[in-house]
């Protein structure tokens, strides 16, 4: 994959292949900062578009932030009428749409907000790679929110399996999934849907309910009391971020349309888990159990296995490994350092500034 790019040097002609140019959306946040330092790492031109409601200044890679080799960070938001700019500007060949509303009880408090953000959103960002050219569009789609209550009997959701989502995020996954594969019809764009099981691994939040590992890592290092919802018999699919990167290239890399599950096909309840992160931090403590949240499903698992046969993806970071990385990731003074650094350089110029250079030619 790549364009061939014909240039001149010592009066000869040489052909060099330049990497095609990826936009990503919520390239400040946890995956999607994730996904956007491995592009970078394999020489990607990167364009970040994110509005840092959730995402933070010191996630986006440094090579963006600076500008080098075609990268370029915007702050604006997906819903933004002038989207359309970044599209003529920069002509990305293709997007990963990570930006989003993520939070599963907000979208019940206020489902509007939810599908203003992840529906609207997302259709605006659709157009805007339909007209701009786009080769093909990869979305972060959840399976621990599509598919709903895993029945009783059964152990994971297979590929195929009936999509019944209890929450308004979920419903916005499955609402614009049906846009990609509608576009895929009308306009011929290309589409992979990744659907995450439940990610972690380092920069996730903790601020908000659904980093339950970096949650109660956070608490082991600050020694405060963890709550578990419920019995801790509740169940999850852990799948770790790096794999998740890994099955965004593949999705990048090959040539296929559909729907993907990224999980493990594992599930571990909350005091598994709990257990897990007892061991890797060597420190002993007791939980604190409180009634269960409404909303919850009780069990959630997924089966990749045509993720495997199609795209030859497999998870490859186990749980307590995953984990241990997060306590690392933790404690890294040279990570602290850095994300210091990040700051400064970012708020010499405000990225809206930035945006606006970008766009309109002047500060
Ligand atoms: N974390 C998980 O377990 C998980 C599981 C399944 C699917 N997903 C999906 O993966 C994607 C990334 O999730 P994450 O966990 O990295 O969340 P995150 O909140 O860390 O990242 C989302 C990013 O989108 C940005 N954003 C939010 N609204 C925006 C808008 N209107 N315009 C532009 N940018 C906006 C935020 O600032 C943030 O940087 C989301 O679409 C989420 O639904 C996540």
């Amino acid at each position: 994959m790549g364009r061939r790019i014909i240039c001149y040097s010592r009066n000869r002609m040489e052909e060099t292949t330049a990497k095609p140019k990826i936009l990503v959306t919520g390239g400040a946040g946890f995956i999607g900062s994730h996904l956007v330092d491995h592009l970078i790492e394999q020489g990607y031109p990167v364009i970040v578009l994110d509005n840092l409601y959730a995402g933070r200044p010191s996630y986006i890679n440094p090579v963006v932030l600076k500008e080098e080799h075609g990268s370029r960070f915007y702050q604006m938001d997906i819903r933004d009428h002038e989207l359309h700019r970044v599209f003529d500007l920069e002509k990305p060949d293709y997007v990963f749409h990570f930006a989003g509303q993520i939070d599963l009880r907000l979208s019940v408090l206020d489902p509007i907000h939810d599908i203003d953000i992840n529906i609207i959103g997302g259709v605006n960002l659709l157009k805007n790679c339909i007209y701009g050219g786009v080769k093909k569009i990869i979305f972060a789609s959840s399976g621990g929110a599509i598919y709903g209550e895993l029945p009783p009997g059964v152990e994971k959701f297979p590929h195929n399996y009936t999509q019944a989502p209890v929450s308004p995020y979920g419903h916005s996954k499955v609402v614009f999934e049906r846009h990609l594969e509608y576009s895929n019809d009308a306009y011929g764009i290309d589409y992979v849907a990744l659907r995450f099981a439940n990610v972690y691994g380092p920069r996730q939040e903790t601020s908000r309910e659904c980093g339950v590992i970096s949650i109660f890592v956070q608490n082991f290092l600050n020694k405060q009391e963890s709550i578990i919802n419920g019995d801790g018999s509740y169940t999850r699919d852990f799948v770790y971020v790096a794999d998740c990167v890994d099955s965004c290239m593949r999705a990048l890399n090959t040539n296929v349309n559909g729907v993907y599950n990224v999980s493990t096909g594992i599930r571990t309840s909350i005091n598994e888990l709990f257990n897990v992160i007892v061991r890797v931090s060597g420190n002993h403590q007791e939980p604190m159990y409180r009634a269960v949240k409404k909303g919850d499903v009780a069990h959630s698992s997924i089966d990749y296995c045509v993720t495997k046969d199609v795209l030859g993806w497999e998870p490859q970071v186990a749980l307590e490994e995953g984990v241990r990385r997060i306590f690392e990731w933790n404690t890294d003074p040279v990570r602290i350092q850095n994300a210091h650094d990040n700051t400064v350089l970012y708020t010499t110029l405000s990225p809206h500034q930035r945006c606006r250079h970008w766009l309109h030619g002047s500060y």
